[in-house]
């Protein structure tokens, strides 16, 4: 048993798809969230910049003592894991081999689609976690860069004229494509999935790269001793880098429970 919070951090609010997976399915764990909505998007700047601010992300949350770290950020996961794994003395997990391993499991054709930011596509590094679990498989991938801005500004609901001309506009390609299976490689994605699945129709399975990384989680504090000896009543403590009272409001329709004001905002250009 082990009493410590797990770290989870993102470049947003897009991390709290893997927060919403892990109080539902580890209610005992208690958890730190951290969103850089000061610095948000990550996806479209550079591999250096994102390692800097990774590390920072990482120095605030282990001012807390902690049993792990989660990078609840595709762009995070695939550019700097291996860096913040050797750099940090816990377990540190992404979201890209869980994902890969999910969509491998339930595809039935081989045929898997995915999108992420510029970063995360460009980095390749989904295509090579799903080719060395099925060789076969023919992977198709886009990147959406106006997803996480759209999701950033409440924007995700079917029926809004924007967020249905962005989603034809971007998954087009896997229609062509015949995908029947999608894997959201950006956490923010899971919030346009209603209307991702109306675009793309029932056969499409849609895979939530946080909701997937959480399988790994238990699978790691029940390997290695690490649960909580509570087995609910985890408590969840949440920063931002900018406003507190924004994170909150759109943090509440994340998780699916009012969060509003117990949020903190921090200064994380000092870690
Ligand atoms: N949630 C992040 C990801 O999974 C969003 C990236 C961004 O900030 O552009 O990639």
């Amino acid at each position: 048993m082990d009493d410590r919070a797990i770290g989870v951090f993102d470049s947003g609010v897009g991390g709290l798809t893997a927060v919403r997976e892990l109080i539902r399915r580890l209610p005992g764990e208690d958890v730190v969230y951290f969103g850089d909505t000061g610095r948000v998007p990550y996806g479209s700047r550079g591999v250096e910049t994102i390692i800097k601010y990774a590390r920072q992300d990482v120095a605030f949350l282990r001012s807390f003592d902690l049993k792990a770290v989660v990078i609840a950020c595709g762009t995070v996961s695939t550019t700097a894991l291996d860096i913040l794994a050797q750099e940090n003395s816990l377990p540190v997990i992404g979201v890209v081999e869980p994902a890969a391993r999910a969509a491998v499991a339930a595809t039935r054709t081989g045929k898997i689609g995915l999108v992420g930011t510029k970063t995360t596509i460009a980095s390749g590094a989904y295509e090579r976690t799903v080719r060395r679990l099925m060789p076969q498989a023919e992977v198709t991938a886009r990147a959406c860069p106006l997803f996480v801005p759209l999701v950033e500004n409440g924007r995700y609901q079917p029926g809004d004229p924007l967020v249905e001309l962005l989603v034809a506009e971007y998954l087009a390609p896997f229609k062509e494509a015949e995908v029947d299976t999608l894997i959201l490689g950006c956490t923010h994605y899971p919030l346009l999935r209603d209307a991702i699945a109306a675009y793309l129709g029932e056969g499409v399975t849609l895979i939530s790269s946080g909701a997937a990384c959480v399988d790994t989680v238990a699978e790691l504090l029940e390997a290695q001793g690490l649960k909580n000896a509570k087995t609910q009543g985890g408590e969840h403590l949440y920063f931002a880098s900018d406003s507190a009272q924004d994170f909150g409001a759109l943090a509440s329709i994340f998780l699916g429970q009012d969060i509003q004001g117990q949020v903190r905002q921090i200064a994380i250009e000092n870690y």
